[in-house]
């Protein structure tokens, strides 16, 4: 069995292609306060879905990403300004680097912690800004929902994020205590938007497959979990809303 948080690459051109995006609005917010052409360090920056917007908006990336699949796509379908770093980000030197901003989409719970947050403080420059955001999907039609997160229960125990609706108000509130303490960030704002999108049944079995509750099972129990998504979802499309939430604060 793979470990959490290291085995997306088991399905990295899959997650390329299914996973949610994130919304313009929130790019042309963090953007806003990077000076035009300025350096952004990425955490965990996965397949670049983040990272591409970051390109075309004519920033320099340096991502860091230990999985090789991951890093492959990444480096396949970046293009400009970019520097990829094979490494998990305790391994991540950087020494002289002052970076205009550090920024992880989806990926700072891998590697949280207040230690963390002080060696993002040693690669900001001085008015720099720290971005991170999660997208928090949910089945719009409830009782669609309750039926495929049954397939979950039956099989492989546990519930992909997309039927655990995780609150992170806490976890955002307890970083930006974090930051504002003794790290000396300023002018914390809550990152926050709204989406929705329509999957073919094809395309959510292939969402579910990137997922690190069903990369993590047995083939067989894989193998299953797909056939009863697949019954159980039918013909019809189905409808999720993603809420984009995070936090974008300015180092001192
Ligand atoms: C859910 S994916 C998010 C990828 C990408 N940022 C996105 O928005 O799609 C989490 C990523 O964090 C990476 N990761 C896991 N542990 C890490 C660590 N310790 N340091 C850096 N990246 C890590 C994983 O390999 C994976 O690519």
């Amino acid at each position: 069995m793979t470990s959490f948080g290291r085995q997306f690459g088991l399905n990295a051109a899959t997650y390329d292609a299914v996973r949610p995006r994130y919304p313009d609005a929130l790019f042309d917010k963090i953007t806003a306060v990077i000076p035009a052409g300025g350096s952004v360090l990425e955490l965990g920056a996965g397949t670049g879905i983040a990272t591409r917007e970051l390109l075309r908006r004519g920033l320099r990336v340096t991502a860091v990403e230990p999985d090789e699949a991951m890093a492959r796509e990444l480096l396949a379908k970046g293009t400009g300004e970019l520097e990829v770093v094979i490494c998990d980000f305790e391994h991540y030197e950087g020494l002289r680097r002052s970076f205009d901003a550090v920024i992880s989409a989806q990926a700072w719970h891998w590697f949280a912690g207040a230690s963390a947050l002080r060696e993002v403080k040693r690669l900001l420059r001085h008015g720099g800004i720290f971005a991170a955001w999660w997208n928090i999907g949910s089945i719009t039609d409830e009782r669609r929902s309750a039926a495929l997160a049954e397939v979950f229960e039956e099989t492989s125990q546990r519930l992909p994020i997309l039927f655990r609706r995780p609150d992170l108000s806490a976890t955002i509130g307890d970083l930006a205590r974090l930051l504002q303490g003794d790290l000396g960030f300023y002018r914390v704002a809550p990152l926050e938007f709204t989406s929705t999108v329509s999957y073919t049944p094809g395309r959510f079995v292939a969402l579910m497959s990137t997922m690190s509750e069903v990369l993590t099972l047995s083939t067989n129990d894989r193998e299953k979990v797909v056939e009863r998504l697949q019954e159980t979802l039918g013909a019809e499309v189905i409808e999720v809303s993603y809420l984009t939430v995070g936090f974008m604060a300015f180092r001192s």
